[in-house]
């Protein structure tokens, strides 16, 4: 290969790199979020110009190794940047949930729900669930720096009935409106219709569960993903051992039919033998999807 073979080749690469530089960052990087790169890579648009078959061939390999560095910190700049959007925007820290303003007055829904209703379920239930959730979190922190997980079970009960209790009482305000009522708009109603037969079907459907929920508790309208159906379910109290309005990532069965043919009652040896089987390029998927979801923190 002549000198001026290998530089052509080199200066052809270098300037693939560039495209692949140029067709992955545009959009993605601007002078608020990156101006340094931004102005590496003007640079190298500028430097490709200049190139000729006659360059040196080691300044040519220095440039192409500029280069493949440049993209590779890009690249981890956008996998950063991606990460600090979603979570700075939604990431409560933990222990500092706070109760979330009423979305109008306190007399606004009457005469359905009267003003002292209102005040009472939100400034003092809704309040204790803020507080119980926090104080749930910081405890089960503790668990975690200190290793002592004695109380975990209490905390985890704690944490799953304030926790459902706050994130559902947010729902709840925001899903009633003074100009409510009616009926949903076609995108929701043709969905609706789909799963249920029709809108006074699901509306006799979700009133019955609603009055046939056995003690306290919800009548909860879920979207389900993996049927890509609606479903109507009744949440008694709220609290058995979940938080509603979260979305599970990692899961493992603890049922007895899981382990116990293999390990009889030894849960904690299947526990931990489990660890060496988590896929988790699926969590991390179920992760990704998850995150996307983008609502108003409290
Ligand atoms: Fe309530």
């Amino acid at each position: 290969m002549t000198h001026q073979g290998s530089n052509r080749e080199y200066i052809e690469e270098v300037r693939q790199w560039f495209l692949e530089i140029d067709k992955l960052f545009k959009n993605q990087l601007n002078e608020n979020n990156s101006p340094r790169l931004l102005e590496k890579i003007n640079e190298f648009s500028i430097l490709l110009e200049s190139l000729d078959d006659n360059m040196d061939l080691e300044l040519l390999s220095r440039l192409k190794s500029n280069m493949e560095s440049l993209y590779n910190e890009g690249l981890l700049m956008m996998s950063e940047q991606s990460i600090d959007r979603q979570t700075d925007y939604r990431r409560v820290k933990i222990g500092e949930h706070t109760l979330p303003p009423l979305p109008y007055n306190y007399d606004a829904l009457e005469p359905y729900i009267s003003e002292e209703i209102m005040k009472l379920h939100h400034d003092k239930h809704h309040k204790s669930y803020v507080e119980g959730l926090n104080k749930a979190e910081k405890m089960m922190q503790k668990a975690r720096e200190t290793g002592d997980f004695e109380l975990i079970k209490h905390w985890e009960r704690e944490a799953a009935f304030h926790g459902s209790g706050h994130y559902l009482h947010t729902i709840f305000w925001n899903v009633m409106s003074p100009e409510g009522g009616g009926m949903p708009s076609r995108y929701l109603l043709t969905q609706i219709n789909k799963d249920f037969g029709s809108f006074d079907r699901f509306k006799k459907h979700f009133s019955e569960a609603a009055n046939k929920v056995e003690g306290v508790g919800w009548a909860i309208l879920v979207w389900a993903p993996r049927s890509g159906r609606l479903e109507i379910l009744q949440a008694e109290r709220h609290q058995f051992m979940t938080q509603w309005d979260t979305i599970p990532l990692l899961v493992l069965d603890v049922w007895e039919h899981a382990y116990y043919l293999q390990y009889k009652n030894r849960r904690e040896e299947y526990v931990n033998n489990w660890w060496n089987i988590v896929n988790w390029k699926e969590v991390e998927h179920r992760f990704q999807q998850a995150s996307k979801l983008n609502w108003k923190e409290y």
